[in-house]
């Protein structure tokens, strides 16, 4: 077994994680969801059960990453006995399922920089968006994503990883402002961000059994949470870290940044005149591309537009990808890239579904819609519960001492969050499974 490798630096652990956790999460599904369920209200759920169910979770996954330095599977068997390697086993099932359709709206994206550039979709978006959404284009687009992302994983943690998301996060949050500031002179800004932020409560009480596993299925979605990806990225993290820190520096900039796409989003779809009414999967394609066709200097929009959805993309992609190779690293003798190319073979296998889904014609993308709805009600939940229940009631104090290391957070401010972990996270998540299986199969 090779020496295992370690972040050069906090912020190189800090820019990774923020990176996994801003993806097409924030800039894709988050202003559309809020749209969709009640604007500002919706808002202050998300961040409800982001501050006390997604943050507590996210510092759960770290202690088990720290304290072992091991890879998912194996840190919980380290931890808690063989048994509880079902655990990371359910982390790395999740991980997989939802980066199956997720490469393939990467090639999208990749595809949809491309056309900005060329103009490709300007004369008749809708037509573009089928021709590249499923297909052998859309395998071709898929499988130029994933080399990327394994290029980058097959050069390591610290070559790899921490230097490429030193530049795409800075960048991502850079041309994400000068978007959003360009977005809110344009005539639709008003209308747009009042579409966005204004507070529908009648819908948001209307609809609060959707609106609930919604928001926290996008609350661990959002911060990369059940996937393995956090006890990955925290197995390269020293003991002299702040975890609560870290984890606090990550879940605020991560919101930060899905508000901000709601500000870019919103004012130019409302400049246009497009109304984003179909949340659906092809949403942002559709209706931004219809955008870009119409707006001034409408390539070079859709050129940055595009790219800073390909960085965020890439960068949680990247992550988890890291957590099949650590796994594998760990416990074979293969090289790092022979894994990565593995590890990327099988992303592309499970992804033909999505990339061929041409939907029927009534509901595009029939497979996309029922991967994520697993994703979210079921996958996502079970697995984040699976770890809070260990970290919680199995590791109890040992987790509050591994919180603390590196640290000056009070013993009694970790023992608060532990009665969160065991209690809040715990019938939070059990309520949203709850009501994902009403709406999955009632
Ligand atoms: N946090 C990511 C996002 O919001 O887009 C979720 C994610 C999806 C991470 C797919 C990694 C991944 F492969
Ligand atoms: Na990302």
């Amino acid at each position: 077994m090779v020496e295992r490798e370690t972040w050069a630096t906090r912020v190189g652990f800090l820019v990774a994680a923020i990176g996994s956790a801003v993806g097409l999460g924030n800039l894709w599904q988050f202003p559309f969801k809020t749209a969709a369920n009640g604007g500002a209200a919706f808002v202050v759920f998300y961040l409800i059960a982001v501050t006390l169910i997604g943050f507590p979770a996210l510092l759960a996954e770290f202690v088990v990453g720290r304290r072992t330095h091991r890879n998912v599977v194996d840190s919980f068997a380290e931890l808690g006995g063989p048994a509880w390697r079902v655990v990371g086993a359910m982390g790395m099932v999740t991980g997989f399922w939802i980066l199956s359709y997720y490469d393939v709206v990467g090639g999208w994206v990749l595809r949809y920089i491309l056309g900005s550039a060329t103009g490709a979709y300007f004369d008749d978006p809708g037509a573009y968006l089928s021709a590249v959404a499923s297909g052998p284009e859309a395998i071709a687009a898929q499988a130029v994503f994933l080399a990327i992302a394994v290029g980058i994983v097959a050069m390591g943690i610290e070559d790899g990883i921490e230097k490429a998301t030193k530049v795409m996060v800075p960048s991502i949050v850079v041309l994400m402002l000068a978007l959003g500031a360009w977005a809110l002179t344009l005539g639709g800004a008003a209308d747009g961000l009042a579409y966005f932020l204004s507070p529908d409560v009648g819908s948001l009480v209307e609809n609060a059994g959707t609106v609930i596993p919604d928001a926290v299925g996008q609350a661990f979605f959002t911060l990369s949470l059940g996937m393995g990806i956090m006890v990955t990225y925290a197995s390269y993290v020293g003991e002299d870290d702040s975890l609560p820190v870290d984890g606090g520096v990550i879940v605020v900039s991560n919101t930060l940044i899905g508000v901000l796409a709601g500000v870019v989003v919103f004012p130019i779809l409302f400049a246009e005149g497009i109304g984003p009414a179909d949340s659906g999967p092809t949403a942002l394609f559709e209706a931004m591309a219809a955008a870009f066709a119409t707006l001034p200097a409408g390539r070079l929009l859709g050129v940055v537009f595009f790219g800073v959805v390909a960085l965020a993309a890439l960068s949680s992609a990247i992550s988890l990808l890291e957590v099949a190779v650590s796994y594998a690293t760990d416990n074979t003798d293969a090289s790092r890239s022979t894994l990565a190319l593995g590890a990327g073979a099988i992303l592309f296998v499970l992804g033909l579904p999505s990339a061929l889904d041409t939907g029927d014609p009534g509901g595009f993308s029939a497979w996309f819609v029922w991967f994520d709805a697993i994703a979210y009600n079921l996958l996502l939940p079970l697995s984040v519960l699976l770890v809070v229940v260990f970290v919680g009631w199995v590791l109890g104090r040992d987790a509050v001492a591994e919180l603390r290391a590196g640290s000056t957070a009070s013993g009694g401010l970790a023992m608060v969050w532990l009665w969160t972990v065991r209690l809040v996270v715990l019938l939070g998540i059990v309520a949203t499974l709850a009501l994902g299986f009403e709406s999955l199969f009632l």
